[in-house]
């Protein structure tokens, strides 16, 4: 269930789906929005941006970290990620990677009717910063 004490979900995803009206999707025509709070109180939000290459298309996550280093940076707490149609989409693969490295296992995501899942349970066993010190050859 979504109970992290601070966070608003419903204003969440009214900015996720606000985020899907500034996407640029010609080609999948697939709108995505997303829009998470930061361990600051800041919000950051992010919209799909697709290439005429396809395989170089921003994902609305990635604008959101984006969004999210532009002011300052801190750790993602909690994030709604919305389609067109206003429901919640599973963050894809790359995504739930990017995700990690600035949310880390807790960050929670929205599945709506109240519901909600952790990164770690998104992405299992993850591989992270944490793991760099200590697997570098001398
Ligand atoms: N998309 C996202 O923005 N985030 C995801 O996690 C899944 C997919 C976008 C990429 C592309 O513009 C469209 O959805 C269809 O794949």
């Amino acid at each position: 269930m979504n109970e992290h004490p601070c966070v608003d979900w419903p204003e969440l995803r009214r900015l996720a789906r606000e985020a899907t009206t500034r996407s640029y999707a010609p080609y999948s025509h697939v709108r995505v929005g997303a829009a998470a709070l930061v361990d600051s109180g800041v919000v950051v939000v992010g919209s799909n941006v697709e290439n005429a290459s396809y395989g170089l298309t921003l994902c609305a996550e990635c604008s959101l970290v984006s969004d999210l280093i532009r002011h300052g940076g801190g750790r993602l707490v909690a994030l709604s990620v919305v389609a067109g149609d206003g429901e919640p989409i599973a963050p894809c693969g790359r995504c739930r990677q990017v995700l990690y490295e600035h949310g880390g296992a807790d960050l929670v995501i929205d599945q709506g009717e109240g519901a909600s899942l952790t990164l770690a349970e998104l992405l299992p066993h993850a591989f992270g910063p944490e793991d760099l010190p200590t697997r570098s050859t001398p």
